[in-house]
């Protein structure tokens, strides 16, 4: 661990990728390997402390991901998942054991709705497949991940127990996951305050948060469950995953960047890399970005209306939070439509090499502002025909 940017070493937040695992779980998302070698390449890349590869025992193509993954990987932790099953885990750990360093990232319900209709177990008979499975996945490597599926929905005298029973079978992170995507920030951050105080052996692990979108609380809430105790953040790019999806992580990076007074940690990941990582992803999946996601859709830092234009040609931080450059988008761009000032129309058109006078500039104000009335979209080529109208009427 290192001290970083915002704060010392205990405020790192290590953070967890899965775009290749949840994020592959969107319905229709599924990726092939050369797609997910380019993904892990860039994630590795860009700082990810850990990077869940897959679930091995899912498919052969699955497997040979993962391994391929680790691997390659130069940086990164590479995580597999695995149920709480032996030959599960197995699998598991030798499609990690390839990893400069590889985790086993197991998992078991423990919410009473699950524990009925999903296992048909009781609680003791949960808390002996926890020891049992966990100590097996320890015999294989020392990096062990265990979740608490459904955790936000499992009342806090059993999750103590059994987040206790992972922790004394070896488990390294302790992951409690907000499954279906139902707690508030508040909710899930007294959760953690509750088990790190009640747990007596908490202090020997890492706890993480991992949060699904469906009511978009995901990274409110991942950012609750750190003010909480946590120091992991498991999100996917571009928020791809089950359902509504789970906390991206561009949104994680950069709420921690940018508001480092009220949120006082430091992560490893370097944004710059974010919009080549989230155009991968999308391409990848098939999923596109909705034009006003934040930080990587094709609008985060565009701008039409007339107020802003004219504060952004003034000062960038009237109207910008954040420096494109810094997430690897090459500039700000002032849209040119009907809700366009004189200012930006008159800087546009020095940026395409006309100088008007006064009079021709009101005319061609005056008919810029009638075409983007009629038109969606006006682009460089709209104004040049329109500048050039202009110039042509008055030297006749
Ligand atoms: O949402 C979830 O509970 C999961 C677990 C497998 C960690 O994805
Ligand atoms: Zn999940």
């Amino acid at each position: 661990m290192t001290a970083t940017q915002n704060g010392s070493e205990n405020d790192k937040v290590f953070i967890f990728d899965t775009t290749l695992r949840d994020g592959e779980q969107s319905p229709g998302a599924s990726m092939t390997l050369e797609e997910k070698l380019q993904i892990a390449e860039i994630l590795d890349e860009m700082g990810v402390d850990i990077i869940e590869a897959g679930f091995p025992i899912a498919s052969n193509g699955d497997f040979e991901a993962v391994a391929e993954i680790a691997k390659n990987s130069k940086r990164s932790v590479i995580a597999g998942l695995a149920r709480a099953i032996h030959a599960d885990i197995d699998r598991c750990g030798e499609a990690v054991k390839h990893a400069q360093r590889g985790r086993i990232h197991t998992f078991v319900s423990t919410s009473p709705i699950h524990l009925k209709y999903q296992m048909n177990k009781s609680e003791e008979q949960v808390l002996d497949i926890i020891t049992d499975t966990v100590a097996r996945a320890r015999n294989l490597i020392d990096d062990i991940e265990w979740s608490a599926m459904d955790a936000t929905r499992t009342p806090i005298e059993y999750l103590c127990r059994a987040v206790e029973a992972a922790i004394s079978a070896g488990a390294t992170t302790i992951n409690l996951p907000d499954t279906v995507g139902y707690a508030t920030p508040d909710e899930y951050k007294q959760m953690f305050m509750d088990i790190r105080n009640r747990v007596p052996n908490a202090d020997k692990a890492i706890f993480s948060v991992h949060c699904h979108d469906d009511l978009g609380l995901a990274v409110a809430n991942s950012l609750a469950g750190v003010a909480g105790g946590a120091r992991q953040i498991e999100c996917t790019i571009n928020g791809l995953g089950e359902r509504a999806g789970n906390a991206a992580l561009e949104e994680i990076v950069m709420a921690i960047r940018t508001r480092g007074d009220v949120l006082p940690y430091s992560c490893g990941v370097e944004p710059k890399f974010m919009t080549r990582a989230s155009k991968l992803v999308a391409g990848a999946s098939g999923f596109a970005v909705q034009y006003n996601k934040a930080i990587v859709g094709k609008n985060a830092f565009a701008h039409e209306s007339g107020i802003h234009q004219d504060g952004m040609l003034k000062n960038a931080e009237t109207y910008e939070i954040m420096r494109p450059e810094d997430v690897g988008v090459r500039a700000t761009s002032l849209i040119m439509g009907k809700h366009s000032g004189r200012h930006a129309f008159k800087d546009k058109l020095k940026e395409l090499g006309y100088e008007l006078g006064d009079n021709a500039l009101q005319e061609a104000f005056r008919r810029f502002k009638d075409l983007a009335d009629r038109k969606k979209h006006v682009y460089d080529e709209d104004i040049e025909a329109l500048v050039e109208d202009e110039i042509s009427i008055a030297s006749d």
